[in-house]
């Protein structure tokens, strides 16, 4: 094996082995690897016909330290298992789900690149329906499957910003339909929305379904807004790389249509501890103008920020500057910092995974 760890991205780069378990009558076997990079999957499968599927994403980390780190996996068990139930299929066991995590790393540990690369391992489980019905209902029977591969650094060369476009004419996910949880479905229907953005040189920032007047998601990535308010009735808060006094205002929408994001959460958590306000509520495009900094935020970026928004249906673009803001700056380098090891990990995010 020799792999260019440099020339990664977010692409697939087949590894040794992927890790499957089946669930047949509400039955889980032990999870196993395999060299074989197919399923059988039988022609009347739900998950084939009615997209009775679900999946996840989360990464390892080799550390400063040497040590191989899996970044909350438990949070990604639990999600996983929200999507099944969400999709009436039989929820993976935590433990199930985590021992063919830490198995998957095990049996591809010469695919977890070298600290100084920036690359990660990154596993993508997924569960499928396997039960045989061809009426419309759903199937109790199904498989987690867990796939490794290598990813790139995000930002191989500098942490920079990207450019976004509101999208009010392709939905996601209804208002109270399963855009809470990792479906398939969901990004199916996002290819329309994300493709022609790309083709226009930006990012999609998807808008609530029912009104599209807020903002929903950002592509694959929550929304992050960061706000400085200067109002002298308002708490005051000193941020250690700031040297005015000010309440930072960390905005992310509340929407029955998002995906509750692992990054944003622990995000959430720093930005409390370095004494910002944390605000969920509905944000309105408009609102952007009252923005210092912006981001997208996710387990393959971490933190993405956004250079501008261009809002075509009202011909406004809201500038966030070139170079990425102070407070996200901050927030990224706290949370990798933890991920890798260089900080204490306080939470107990990170397990470590002896012997590899
Ligand atoms: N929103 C969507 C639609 C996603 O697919 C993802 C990625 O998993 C996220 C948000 C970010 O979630 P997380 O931070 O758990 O990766
Ligand atoms: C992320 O991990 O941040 C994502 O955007 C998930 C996507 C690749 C499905």
């Amino acid at each position: 094996m020799n792999i260019d760890w440099s020339k990664l991205s977010f692409h697939y780069t087949e590894t040794d082995y992927i890790v499957r378990s089946a669930c047949k009558d509400g039955v889980w076997e032990e999870p196993y690897a395999t060299k074989d990079m197919t399923i059988q999957l039988h022609v009347a499968s739900t998950g084939l016909q009615y997209g009775q599927q679900a999946f996840e994403g989360l990464k390892a980390f080799r550390g400063v330290d040497g040590k191989a780190r899996i970044f909350r996996m438990r949070e990604n068990a639990r999600r996983m298992a929200k999507s099944a139930e969400g999709l009436m299929m039989t929820p993976p066991p935590e433990d199930i789900f985590c021992r063919a995590i830490v198995l998957a790393l095990k049996k591809n540990i010469d695919y977890l690149p070298p600290y100084e690369t920036g690359a990660t391992l990154y596993f993508r489980p997924i569960l499928i329906a396997t039960t045989h019905e061809i009426s419309v209902a759903p199937g109790k029977d199904c498989e987690l499957i867990i796939v490794a591969t290598p990813i790139g650094a995000y930002f191989p060369g500098k942490f920079h910003c990207t450019p976004f476009i509101v999208e009010r004419h392709i939905d996601r996910a209804a208002p109270f339909g399963t855009g809470t949880w990792k479906v398939g479905g969901n990004y199916g229907a996002s290819f329309r929305a994300t493709e022609a953005a790309h083709a226009q040189g930006y990012d999609c920032m998807f808008t609530d379904a029912k009104t599209h007047k807020y903002i929903d998601e950002c592509s694959a990535a929550n929304f992050i807004g960061i706000r400085r308010i200067t109002d002298r009735s308002a708490d005051r808060v000193q941020t250690a790389s700031l040297t005015d006094r000010y309440t930072i205002e960390y905005l992310t929408p509340r929407s029955s249509a998002i995906l509750p994001s692992i990054t944003n959460d622990s995000l959430i958590t720093l930005a409390k501890e370095m004494g910002m306000k944390v605000t969920r509520r509905h944000i309105r495009v408009e609102e952007l103008a009252q923005m210092d900094e912006a981001a997208a935020c996710g387990t393959a970026c971490v933190i993405s920020p956004i250079g501008k928004v261009y809002d075509p249906d009202k011909n406004i673009t809201y500038h966030f500057g070139d170079e990425p803001g102070p407070v996200l700056t901050k927030l990224y380098h706290a949370l990798k910092d933890i991920q890798y090891g260089r900080a204490e990990d306080k939470h107990h995010w990170c397990d470590i995974i002896d012997n590899s």
